[in-house]
């Protein structure tokens, strides 16, 4: 019997260094080395203190999760490396320290989709993705519905947000609840505490929006009312009801996001929704989803919280799901790409 591809896969699109080894759908490895605590008294992530961490860290989280698998880089089939979007001097280390790798052990290399991977990610845990499906794709720096019909050949975009990223939307309201960076966490933790009190706006939901924008997204409105809602609060030397605004805001978020899936399910004929990216990891958009799609006889697949945010071990699934797809590697020369589409499965 031939067994499955083992494939490493290296993520530096933002503040992760990621090292994740796979074989198949099966999780070997999964280290990460995070600079974020770096990055928290500026409030969001410096590009040029992420690619020095990424350089630092490279080497020691690649020996951790090659110890943690039990193998060494001659045993590995293939590496797969994020190839974008992304910070530019991020992905940068992470590209050049995966060819030079590859150049060394002598494997194929794969630039790939950080977006795709976040994706692929999901099949780790419950098995070979059902196509078509559809993903709901939230992160810090994306907010996209994508029809997926062959993940390996690429996706085709429904929608996506025409301002902020969901994940942008929950670090900018948490810092001015004076919650800490990244947001998402301390929100989800203060909403569970809270009471969902305050009707806050949901972008794009309107019925004009229905034809220009229905599968799109917009969450700059609902920042600003929730940051004029706090402000009114304060300028009348009223204490501000964190946990009651965390969970309104949360709310209002995750009613669109999961309203908006599952009309692209029903309006495609697609019955299985898949979420990913950070802000998948949130328990209320986790259980929203569930709910309503159950009601349209849905699957919802969603991967474990650590699987959400950013990691190697996505781009490894992704990597894996190639190989055994039979796509061909990539040029050694390959480039990395800030701005990848996410039509673009690899480099
Ligand atoms: O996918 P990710 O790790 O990095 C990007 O590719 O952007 O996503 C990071 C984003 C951050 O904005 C963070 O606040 C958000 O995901 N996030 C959450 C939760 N955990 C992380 N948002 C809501 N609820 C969470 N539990
Ligand atoms: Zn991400």
């Amino acid at each position: 019997m031939k067994t499955e591809p083992l494939v490493l896969g290296i993520e530096t699109s933002c503040d992760e260094t990621g090292v994740g080894i796979v074989r198949g759908h099966t999780l070997l490895a999964d280290e990460i080395a995070s600079s974020v605590d770096e990055h928290a008294r500026y409030g969001g992530v410096v590009p040029e203190v992420a690619s020095r961490a990424h350089f630092e860290a490279m080497v020691p989280t690649m020996q951790r999760a090659l110890d943690k698998a039990g193998v060494t880089l001659s045993d590995v089939d293939a590496i797969a490396v994020t190839a974008g979007p992304g910070l530019a001097g991020a992905l940068l280390v992470g590209v050049a320290a995966a060819k030079a790798y590859a150049l060394a052990a002598g494997k194929p290399i794969y630039g790939v989709n950080h977006l795709a991977a976040h994706v692929a990610v999901d099949t780790l845990e419950h098995g070979a993705l059902p196509e078509p499906a559809i993903a709901l794709l939230v992160s810090g720096g994306h907010s996209s519905l994508l029809r997926v019909d062959d993940l390996a050949a690429g996706v085709t975009p429904l929608g996506a947000t025409i301002d902020d990223a969901a994940g942008e939307a929950f670090d900018k309201v948490a810092r001015l609840l004076g919650l800490p960076f990244p947001g998402g966490p301390p929100i989800d933790k203060a909403a569970r505490e809270g009471q969902i009190a305050i009707p806050f706006p949901r972008g794009l939901t309107g019925p004009r929006d229905q034809a220009e924008h229905r599968f799109d997204f917009s969450f700059s409105g609902l920042k600003t009312a929730v940051a004029r809602w706090v402000e009114a609060r304060e300028r009348g030397g009223e204490p501000v009801p964190v946990n009651d605004v965390a969970a309104s805001f949360q709310e209002a978020v995750c009613d669109v996001l999961t309203a908006k899936a599952i009309d692209a399910c029903v309006t495609n004929g697609i019955d299985t929704l898949v979420i990913g990216g950070g802000v998948a990891a949130n328990s209320r958009i986790r259980s929203m989803a569930q709910e309503r799609a159950e009601k349209h006889g849905i699957t919802v697949r969603v991967p474990r919280p650590k699987l959400c945010t950013d990691n190697g071990a996505m781009v490894a699934a992704l990597g894996s799901h190639l190989v055994a797809a039979g796509a061909a590697p990539g040029r050694l020369g390959l480039p990395s790409d800030s701005a990848m589409p996410i039509t673009l499965v690899t480099a």
